[in-house]
């Protein structure tokens, strides 16, 4: 198939039309969650991350929805307001489990934030490092069991939907910086640099709160359970990435595809594995 033309508006129609084709219907209230042994369940609220995925889902949900709320364009708007219906149904999801295997649900709900562009991109940049460390992190946690199976196949219907989500928004942030008029051009641009360093600067400031040992709710999905200690950085970093390229593989392959976070890894695994080797640092860092 012929190249598409990034910003045209063939790439428009195209991100948006493998968006909406790909969505999965189903709702919460009809979930019938699975009877789980003691020992599964046991793990099931052993595992640190309930009360923030909530809240992250609530997040997005609301943060997407302003974005869906003020996009003129039909294309565009119809694609964002399903991620937004996306988001809320993982929120209801992740809650309508907490309910039904007795784990404390919060009760915050957050606002929908008043500059809708700037909430988007960083909820996508945000996007973009968790869905890539939840994929890795899941692959491994239903593998070894830390993840009861029953509840695998629902939850992997979710992580699914995050590739999507992040491989709309690696097309749309592209489409929007080359469709905007030139005088607004550079505002853009500054705003995704500062959207994704906001957000690999949380990451980074967790990944050195992990070693340090004084780790917190936030940026959840960078947080290893103590169970998957035999798991090293270099071997977890390897799963993220072949799982990345591995839920992003069904897609039209003339869409973009979100490189920031892997590149980023990737590079990260060379500096390390040459600073081990006792070899100089690599000069970009
Ligand atoms: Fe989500
Ligand atoms: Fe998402």
């Amino acid at each position: 198939m012929p190249a598409l033309a990034v910003g045209s508006d063939e790439h428009k129609a195209t991100f948006c039309r493998v968006f909406v084709d790909t969505f999965h219907p189903y709702e919460v209230r009809e979930v019938e969650w699975p009877a789980l042994d003691a020992d599964e369940l046991a793990r099931l609220r052993a595992l640190p991350f309930w009360h923030e995925a909530v809240g992250s889902e609530r997040t997005a949900a609301a943060r997407v929805a302003a974005m869906a709320d003020v996009e003129p364009d039909p294309v565009l708007r119809e694609a964002i307001a399903m991620q937004a219906y996306e988001e809320a149904r993982h929120a209801d999801l992740v809650e309508s489990l907490m309910r039904h295997y007795e784990i404390a649900v919060p009760d915050a709900f957050p606002q929908k934030p008043r500059d809708a562009e700037w909430g988007f991109l960083r909820m996508g940049y945000g996007e973009c490092f968790d869905s890539f460390f939840a994929f890795g992190l899941f692959r491994i946690a239903a593998d070894s069991g830390i993840f009861p199976r029953p509840l695998v196949q629902r939850f992997d219907g979710v992580m699914q939907e995050e590739a999507r989500h992040i491989l709309f928004f690696a097309n749309w942030v592209a489409y929007r910086g080359l469709q905007l008029p030139y005088h607004l051009r550079p505002r853009f641009l500054v705003r995704r640099g500062l959207g994704a360093s906001v957000q690999a600067l949380a990451r980074a400031r967790t990944a050195m709160e992990m070693r340090d040992g004084t780790v917190n709710d936030d940026n959840f999905t960078m947080q290893v359970p103590p169970e998957l200690g035999d798991v090293t950085l270099t071997k977890l970093a390897q799963i993220c990435l072949d799982e990345n390229e591995r839920r992003l593989a069904p897609y039209d392959d003339r869409l973009l595809r979100p490189r920031f976070v892997p590149r980023l890894v990737r590079w990260a695994l060379r500096t390390g594995g040459r600073n081990a080797n006792g070899a100089a640092p690599d000069a970009a860092g």
